[in-house]
């Protein structure tokens, strides 16, 4: 039913004077904004709600951020949802997580399909529940052909783990034979990651002030472009999204060489 679904995505992509209304030029804008969502447990605690409040009025935030990012026609957003280290929290906090994202992959297919999104995602697998690894192929599946952004959710991820996980992957080709240690570039581990053929992120967003990275895209960060902003995530709205890339605009990315 899903693959029937015609792609919208160019139709409804901001004109370029619609870009520039907002204070936006194509020409410089970044291709993949990866975000650490972070504070709904300090915006519920604020407003004397429990954790979980903010975690569901988080995904009202996912919404919006990922329509406007579409909109504007970034290639990629990759969304923190759940890091490697996030099962150190209380089981009831991980059910209702998981619950939520259940939920999102669900009723978000529809949505998903009208904006014309590929969606994907990166992370563990074996310690996510079968029901929501399920849903998840299902939506994958679905908007397979779809031509519009990349909405790649970081589930059930930690960089370190990814890291590991490319290591013993490459050492077994190489005990085999099939590789040679001197052949192992950074191409090489690159495509054993589990972001293998996505774009590094040109910028990385991260809310609720924390300036840190907590275990993300280590390899993939390492020439991004970093925001962070005070707000929490469950009240990022379109225009602090705009702030960022307009301050992206501003950055001059040297990549270790020298300015043009
Ligand atoms: C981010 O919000 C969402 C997840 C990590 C799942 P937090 O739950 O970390 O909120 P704070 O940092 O405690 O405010
Ligand atoms: C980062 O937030 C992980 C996600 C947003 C999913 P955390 O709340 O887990 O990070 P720390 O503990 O503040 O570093
Ligand atoms: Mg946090």
């Amino acid at each position: 039913m899903f693959g029937k679904t015609t792609s919208v995505a160019s139709e409804s992509e901001y004109t370029t004077e619609e870009l520039a209304q907002r204070g936006l030029d194509r020409a410089r804008l970044p291709k993949h904004v990866a975000i650490i969502m972070d504070g709904n447990g300090r915006w519920a605690r604020s407003r004397h709600l429990p954790r979980i409040e903010g975690h569901r009025r988080g995904v009202k935030s996912v919404r919006v951020i990922v329509e406007e990012c579409s909109r504007i026609g970034i290639e990629q957003l990759t969304l923190y949802c759940f890091s490697s280290e996030n099962w150190k929290r209380p089981r009831a906090e991980q059910t209702l997580l998981m619950k939520l994202l259940e939920q999102y992959v669900i009723e978000e297919r529809s949505e998903i399909m009208r904006q014309g999104l590929r969606f994907a995602t990166i992370g563990r697998v074996d310690r996510l529940g079968d029901r929501v690894l399920k849903e998840i192929g299902k939506t994958v599946a679905c908007s397979r052909e779809n031509d519009g952004m990349r909405l790649c959710l970081a589930l059930d991820y930690g960089s370190r783990d990814e890291i590991v996980h490319a290591v013993r992957n490459i050492s077994a080709q190489v005990a085999a034979g099939d590789l040679n240690a001197d052949d192992i570039t950074d191409e090489v581990v690159s495509q054993h990651l589990f972001t293998a053929g996505m774009p590094d992120p040109d910028l990385v967003i991260r809310t609720a002030g924390e300036m840190r990275v907590s275990n993300f895209l280590l390899w993939q960060i390492s020439y991004s472009e970093l925001w962070v902003t005070e707000k929490y995530w469950p009240e990022f709205r379109e225009p602090d999204l705009i702030d960022a890339l307009q301050e992206f605009a501003t950055r001059h990315r040297r990549f270790g060489g020298l300015d043009q």
